[in-house]
This record gives structure tokens, sequence and C-alpha cells, in this order.
């Protein structure tokens, strides 16, 4: 019997719990040739609600791509995966090939099809010829009207998805942005869902004085409602029969921080855990166990982490943890705690939140690692 619960992957449809709401709106607007920003924090599960939209827009007749942004070295490479999932998409390798010599005109691209015994083959594109700035910037202009012409060509609305998108700024600045927004603005049968995980460069992304400033619609993407999920948790233990004790599911999902991620890991390892013991009962004793073997795993990891930290951050993560990340400027936590004033406590909260160890939900300070979390709980004095 394969564990039930994912997680550190896209997860498929039968393991993807919930988000109907923000499926549907993300599905209509794309189909209508959207330009949507998805925003939110690490771990939230924004990869698998856009892989879930791109399948139900495809079963629609629509074609999509998705590219990572972050996962292109340089702007050029960017530029060469982008032409290459543009012209592979539905399509044979000999069409692709035509239908790039065809639409690119800045430079000759180099397209290569390696045979795979038994697979597809793989088809790669690249502009060796690319080298100055102003090349760059010339055929970026032409790889980004490429969606367009797909569209007219293939008479279809076609749906890009550019996941990590925050990480297009590393590439050259402010340049991209506007190339990328202008050639999009043009588009009337293409959506785009711009998905980022730095919630704050993404703000930023769409504020005033920016290209993608009103571009479109944004969705910021909340935690799945606490309830849900547990009731989903227990549902997915329960088909794969482990019959789970009352509140299991409830305290896994408050164990973890309710972040998707965390949830979907402490659940598929008590499952794990369980199941090698050949147990079909799951209860609070079986978490807290795996919860151990956990914390145990992490130690030299988590130990390398809090050896980085200064003594000034080391106090207020603590503090974090043990006031559940509120009032943390009070007086009486302040003395409690032995940290600093107050300008030092909130540089100390930001040198954390920047090494994304804390994160701020609204005023309440919370550790992105429920494990980490728990960890300093623990092990730290
Ligand atoms: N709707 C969901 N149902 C069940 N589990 C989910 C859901 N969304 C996310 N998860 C869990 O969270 C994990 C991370 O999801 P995903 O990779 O989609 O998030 P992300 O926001 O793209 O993260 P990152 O910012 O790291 O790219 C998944 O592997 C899965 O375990
Ligand atoms: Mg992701």
């Amino acid at each position: 019997m394969a564990n039930p619960l994912i997680y550190g992957e896209v997860v498929a449809d039968d393991a993807f719990a919930d988000r109907e709401a923000e499926l549907d709106r993300l599905v209509a607007d794309l189909s209508s040739a959207q330009k949507v920003f998805l925003i939110s924090p690490r771990r939230y599960g924004k990869s698998s609600l856009v892989r879930r939209a791109l399948r139900r827009l495809s079963r629609h007749g629509h074609l999509a791509v998705d590219l990572t942004v972050s996962s292109y070295s340089s702007y050029v490479a960017f530029l060469e995966g982008y032409a290459r999932a543009l012209a592979t998409v539905e399509t044979k390798w000999q069409r692709a090939r035509a239908w790039l010599t065809d639409v690119i005109t800045t430079t000759r691209p180099e397209l290569r099809y390696e045979a795979d015994e038994g697979g597809p083959g793989r088809f790669s594109v690249a502009f060796p010829l690319v080298r100055t700035a102003r090349d760059v910037n010339r055929l970026a202009n032409e790889i980004f009207a490429l969606p367009g012409r797909l569209a007219a060509d293939r008479k279809r609305t076609v749906i890009v998805a550019l996941d990590e998108f925050q990480a297009i700024d590393a590439f050259d600045g402010g340049e991209v942005e506007h190339a990328l927004r202008a050639a999009a603005q043009q588009q009337r049968n293409v959506g785009y869902v711009f998905a980022g995980s730095e919630p704050s460069l993404m703000e930023k992304m769409i504020g005033p004085r920016r290209p993608f400033y009103k571009a479109g619609p944004v969705i910021r993407l909340e935690k799945i409602p606490a309830a849900t999920f547990a009731e989903f948790i227990e549902a997915r233990f329960a088909r794969s029969g482990v019959r789970t004790e009352a509140g299991l599911g409830a305290a896994i999902v408050d164990l973890a921080g309710n972040l998707p991620y965390d949830v979907q890991r402490l659940a598929h390892e008590t499952w794990d855990d369980i199941r090698a013991a050949g147990g079909k009962k799951a209860g609070a004793e079986h978490l807290h166990l795996t919860l151990t073997r956990l914390l145990a795993e992490q130690d030299t990891l988590f130990e390398a982490v809090w050896q980085r930290l200064t003594l000034a951050q080391r106090a207020v993560l603590r503090a974090v943890v043990l006031q559940g990340g509120r009032e943390l400027l009070s007086a009486d936590v302040r003395t409690r705690h032995r940290l600093g004033g107050p300008s030092s406590i909130q540089g100390s909260l930001a040198a954390l939140r920047k090494q994304d160890l804390l994160l701020k939900e609204g005023s309440q300070y919370v550790v992105v690692d429920s494990l980490l979390r728990e960890w300093v709980a623990r092990k730290t004095f």
C-alpha cells in the first residue's frame, strides 16, 4: 500500500485538498486570458494549484505551457526554455522546428532533437549567437510575442504559467518586466499566471511605478481552513485502512502550524511509522513518536541553523516560539526573555524573516518550519 499523503512534490489530483474556490477562480481568469498574479509564502501550495488548473484547462482544449523561472541560470537560458516549451506544446518536433525557424528572426536558433530509447526524446533550443545585451533584448521581445502567435496559429487559447516568478528580477532588473508586460498586454488570447513565493518581492512587483501595476487580478493564497485539512488527512488515513483516533487530524494540522507542506510531511511520516510497525490505528502517541524521530533526524541541520544566528537573534527566536509570536515588544516579554530594546528586537525579527525562518501573519510571527519550532522549544535554553 503506497503512502496516501504526499509532500515535497506537486500533489496529484486525488491527493489535493480543498482549494475549490481558488481553483475555479484561477481557471475562469485564465480561460478569459487574464494576467493573474498568484502570491503566497513558500509551501502553501501554489505550484500544486497551478498544475491542477493547467490540467483542467488542457482538458478544456487550451494549450498550456508551464515554466519555473528560478530553474534557469541566465536570462538567455530562460528564453531558450520558454521558446522550447512554446514550440513543443502538443506537437511533434518536426513541426516545432519548422515553427520556431519561421517565427524567430533576430537570431538563428540551434534546434536539436535527441532520440531517447523508449521515451519521447528531447527537443532543445539554443541561441548561441546571442551575446550583447542589445541582442538579448531584441530576442526577448520576439520570444515574449510567441504565445500570441501560437494562439493565432493554432486558434486556441494559450495559457502560460511562470512559477517562481520573483526570480525574473535577477535576470536583468526592470527590462524583463517591461518587455513581458508589454507583450502580454497585447495578447488577447493568452492567459498568464505569474506565481511567486516571496510575498514582499511579488507585492513590490505589482506596486505603482512597476510594469505589472494593475496588469490583472491578484490571488493571495491563504492557508487551507484547518478543519477542512484535518478532515482530509483523516479521510486519507481511513482510505488506506488506518483508523484514526478522534482529533488526530486536528492535532497534526495544529502541530504543523497548518502549513500545507508541514501538515503533509507530518501525516506522511506518521502513516509510514504506523505501517512499518504493521499497525492499523493512529493516535496521539504515534504522532509524538514520529515527531521525536523527525526532530532527531533534523538535529544536525537545526544545530547548524542555530549556530549561524547571533545571540540576539537566538533570544528573539526563542521568544517567538515560547510566546506564540505575539507581543514581542511588550516590556513584560522583553524582561522575561532578556531581550534588548525594541529596535534591537525589530532588527533580529527582520534578520530572521530574511533568512526565511520567520514569517509574519497579521501581527503574529510564526516559525516557518514547524519542526524547527519544536526543536527550539525542546533543545535550546
Ligand atoms: N491543496 C493541497 N492539498 C494537499 N496538500 C497540499 C496542497 N497544497 C499543497 N500541499 C502540500 O504542500 C506541499 C507544497 O506544495 P507546493 O509545492 O504546491 O507549494 P508552493 O507554494 O508551490 O511551494 P514553494 O513556494 O516551495 O514552491 C505539497 O507537496 C503538498 O504536500
Ligand atoms: Mg512552488
